[in-house]
């Protein structure tokens, strides 16, 4: 029996896909693996996209879209599944592995896989140009070339990302490195990955998206319950034991101001793009969507029985710059706005064990660059990000799928200067201001200066791939473009707002 929400939620992908069918340019379905059939990859998955149903509460289940893996060459272990979860499988993998991919789309919509973080050729990335109807297969060939970090994948098709990871379809890309190995960081049951998205349910527990249209899109969307790995009320049985978590924000929208209940410090020793070069103790940690942050956590000094919860803390995402007051009910779901405080997932101690291991002080070498390093030093590209008239844009043009602006042109092997900003101002009663993560494709970038009132709450030491600006906020970061020439993306990482055309491309040539 589909119930109506649910019928709404599968018919509105229908809709659109017929439509999008006809305007979208043809895709090369499996155009590498063609070309590069010579490689012999380390390792080859497979992996299928398709609605399913979980058990997320007692009842009725609820219907999502996720993806499921299979290793067909290679490290059996390179994939593991996470229990009763809509996310899809994590893959572990190693730098320098040649990896193949076959994805199989059987959803009832178009879709593209984007490996959200590492740095693969222009053709492997995801575009949405390269979009597969239901049915169909894209083989995708690539080297990891990372450096060990907390990856992720993701669809990419345009104007229906934010409904299909909303629906359930992402799941973490782990790479592992000689240089990480070396460090002996918990492994194992003691590496554990927490992948946060918040979502909205019907009472028959099924996934309500956008329920207000418009105004729930210029927002993003926002849920009211916290998942954990797919799992609301998450709860983690620990030992006494030093453990790495890694976090990502899986959320379409929303920001977390992360910080552990008993008030002691974050310590933090990874981002988006791995380890840092030395630990840091932070009181509280914001990560808005895409962000990730590991924190080596240490139980082993809290007594057997102890409960300790990961939170997300108030902050006012969307009133600096502005004069006024905050306004009940315009910041998004009505239950939860951004913002407001709640509990993450609750940690019980609960089995004494020995440790051994202590945080070590040097845990990486990053080449810091300078503003002087990058080639456009003196007159760096500036983009501005905003939403007017309910679309979303960059430096005031909106995505099309192949378009490139003179200012978006990159040559090969340049360091450049990205000045980001986010321009958004309160305009009027009715309107807002917003935050956006705004997120690039292709290698990861340093943030090398920053304006901002959450400040302390951003790791910038590290390297990254999204950095959030809050309403008038600014950035400046330093990439630099090698390996592969073609056309990349980059765009805010608040989902609706990237399907609301707040995405372009740059092109390396
Ligand atoms: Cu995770 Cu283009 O995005
Ligand atoms: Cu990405
Ligand atoms: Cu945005």
């Amino acid at each position: 029996m589909i119930n109506r929400r649910q019928f709404l939620y599968l018919a509105g992908a229908g809709a659109v896909n017929l439509l999008d069918m006809n305007a979208w340019p043809l895709t090369k379905v499996g155009m590498a693996s063609s070309k590069d059939k010579d490689v012999i990859p380390d390792l080859e998955l497979s992996l299928t996209a398709a609605p399913a149903q979980v058990q997320i509460f007692p009842g009725e289940p609820t219907t999502v879209w996720t993806y499921k893996g299979q290793v067909t060459k290679g490290d059996p272990d390179s994939l593991v599944n996470l229990d009763q979860s809509y996310l899809g499988p994590i893959i572990r993998t190693r730098k320098n592995r040649k990896i193949r991919i076959h994805f199989k789309n059987n959803l009832p919509a178009e879709s593209i896989i984007h490996w959200h973080g590492l740095h693969v050729p222009a053709e492997m990335d995801g575009h949405p140009m390269y979009v597969i109807p239901s049915g169909k297969t894209f083989t995708y060939d690539f080297e990891i070339l990372n450096r060990a970090g907390t990856y992720w994948y993701h669809p990419h098709p345009h104007g229906r990302t934010g409904h299909q990871v909303y629906g359930g379809l992402a799941g973490l890309f782990l790479v592992t490195d000689d240089q990480e190995d070396r460090l002996n960081l918990p492994k194992e049951k003691l590496d554990i990955p927490l992948v946060i998205q918040d979502r909205l349910f019907n009472h028959n527990n099924q996934l309500i998206y956008l329920p207000r249209g418009m105004r729930d899109s210029m927002t993003g969307m926002l849920g009211d319950t916290i998942c954990v790995n797919g799992r609301p009320d998450f709860k983690l049985s620990v030992s006494t034991r030093i453990y790495r978590l890694r976090i990502l924000n899986g959320s379409n929208s929303r920001i977390y101001k992360l910080a552990w209940s008993d008030g002691a410090p974050l310590t933090v020793i990874a981002t988006d793009g791995g380890l840092l070069e030395k630990p840091l103790r932070k009181k509280y940690v914001v990560l808005g969507p895409a962000e990730r942050i590991e924190l080596w956590a240490d139980f082993s000094k809290y007594p057997v029985g102890t409960s300790l919860e990961l939170v997300s803390k108030y902050f006012e995402p969307a009133m600096q710059g502005s004069a006024m007051g905050p306004r009940r009910g315009m910041r998004g779901g009505d239950n939860l706005p951004n913002g407001a405080p709640f509990s993450i997932l609750k940690i019980d101690v609960a089995k004494k064990e020995k440790e051994t291991r202590s945080l070590p002080q040097k845990l990486s070498s990053i080449e810091r660059y300078q503003p002087r390093d990058a080639d456009n030093y003196n007159s760096p590209r500036r983009f501005s990000f905003f939403m007017r008239h309910m679309r979303g844009l960059i430096n005031g043009r909106t995505f099309q799928m192949q378009a490139v602006a003179p200012d978006e042109m990159i040559r090969l092997n340049s360091t450049e200067l990205w000045e980001l900003s986010n321009d958004e101002r309160s305009m009027g009663m009715m309107m807002m201001p917003r935050p956006h993560p705004v997120h690039l494709h292709g290698k990861q970038f340093q943030v090398i200066e920053r304006s901002g009132s959450l400040h302390s709450g951003y790791v910038d030491e590290g390297w990254k791939d999204t950095v959030l600006l809050m309403p008038g906020e600014r950035a400046k970061i330093v990439a630099n473009f090698t390996e592969y020439k073609g056309m990349f993306l980059y765009h805010c990482h608040n989902l609706e707002h990237e399907d609301m055309g707040m995405m372009r491309n740059y092109l390396v040539t």
